[in-house]
């Protein structure tokens, strides 16, 4: 089983032509709303990849959290361990630019609510995938990860948002990732070595024994074990947006992992699965299905050995 302890958001998306610069006021082309939160977001993406999932999480009692748990609902994942609490649903107010680029506030909301306590319902078992985010309180985080090791579950943990104190727990994790400003961020912070951004990869993974996988927007994915460095493409497109194509990452490289595939495999579905994200507006929305993501990896994508 996949499960995801993490954020539950509604995600409000204005587009604009650019995105304003601090102080400035643009004009937006357009307004919705849809289902986020890094933690639901990969929750669903786990389940349209095939996989049973469990979302460790809380909303708010309101109007906002029917809406941002309709698609997790539609997608059959277990919600039975979402907490109704006293404080608003998570939001994240998002811009849009015309090349696709975002900016987003997060006001955490419910999502503060999830703390070490809810983990027992969790119910981690031996195999289990545990997929962790930084959405949610610090501590509940640590704890996912002690928990997982504790039940002989897999861990994979996304260093989304950036957060410098959580640099120890980077190394408790079977596996972590990042994208590049972050991992660039926790290089600095755990003063690893090396000449470029892979020589402190191999670092990371050799210290620790474990593996750090730094997605690359366009250009693909780069992974480091303590034995190889690996790297897949991503696919060649136009990005529309590319809100949530991190969290499709993870969720796809989870439901992968539980389904049995090894580190090249994984990643090459989880890269495909978050290129095809990139094609449409609104993070869930975005989230492709298991056969848009089987067509497009039989018209070819290569991964391989660096
Ligand atoms: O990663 C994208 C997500 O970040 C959005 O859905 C938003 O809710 C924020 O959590």
């Amino acid at each position: 089983m996949v499960i995801v302890i993490g954020s539950i958001n509604l995600d409000l998306i204005a587009t604009v032509g650019r995105l304003p610069k601090p102080g400035e006021t643009v004009l937006g082309d357009s307004f919705r709303s849809a289902p986020g939160g890094k933690g639901a977001n990969q929750a669903l993406a786990a389940a349209r990849a095939g996989g049973k999932v469990r979302m460790i999480g809380a909303v708010g009692k309101d109007g906002f959290a029917i809406e941002a748990t309709a698609l997790l609902r539609d997608g059959k994942v277990d919600l039975s361990t979402v907490a109704e609490v006293h404080a608003p649903t998570g939001t994240a107010l998002i811009l849009v630019g015309g090349d696709g680029e975002n900016v987003i506030a997060v006001v955490p909301g419910a999502n503060a609510a999830v703390l070490p306590g809810d983990l027992a319902k969790a119910h981690l078992a031996k195999g289990d995938i545990v997929l962790l985010q930084q959405e949610v309180p610090l501590e509940t985080v640590g704890a996912g990860l002690e928990g997982a090791r504790a039940a002989k579950a897999v861990s994979v943990l996304n260093t989304a948002p950036y957060l410098a104190e959580t640099a120890p727990l980077l190394a408790q994790a079977d596996y972590v990732i990042a994208n590049e400003t972050e991992f660039d961020l926790y290089a600095g912070a755990l003063k690893l070595d090396g000449e470029n951004r892979e020589a402190r990869m191999q670092a990371f993974a050799t210290q620790t024994g474990r593996t750090i996988i730094v997605t690359l927007g366009g250009d693909g994915v780069i992974a480091a074990t303590p034995e190889e460095t690996l790297t897949v493409p991503a696919l060649k497109i136009e990005p529309v947006d590319t809100v949530g194509a991190g969290d499709t990452f993870c969720g796809y490289f989870g439901a992968a992992l539980e389904a049995g595939h090894d580190l090249e495999a994984a990643l090459r579905r989880a890269a495909v699965a978050a290129s095809l994200a990139c094609l449409k507006s609104g993070a869930q929305p975005s989230i492709p299905t298991v056969d848009e993501v089987e067509q497009a990896l039989k018209a070819g994508t290569a991964g391989g050995r660096a």
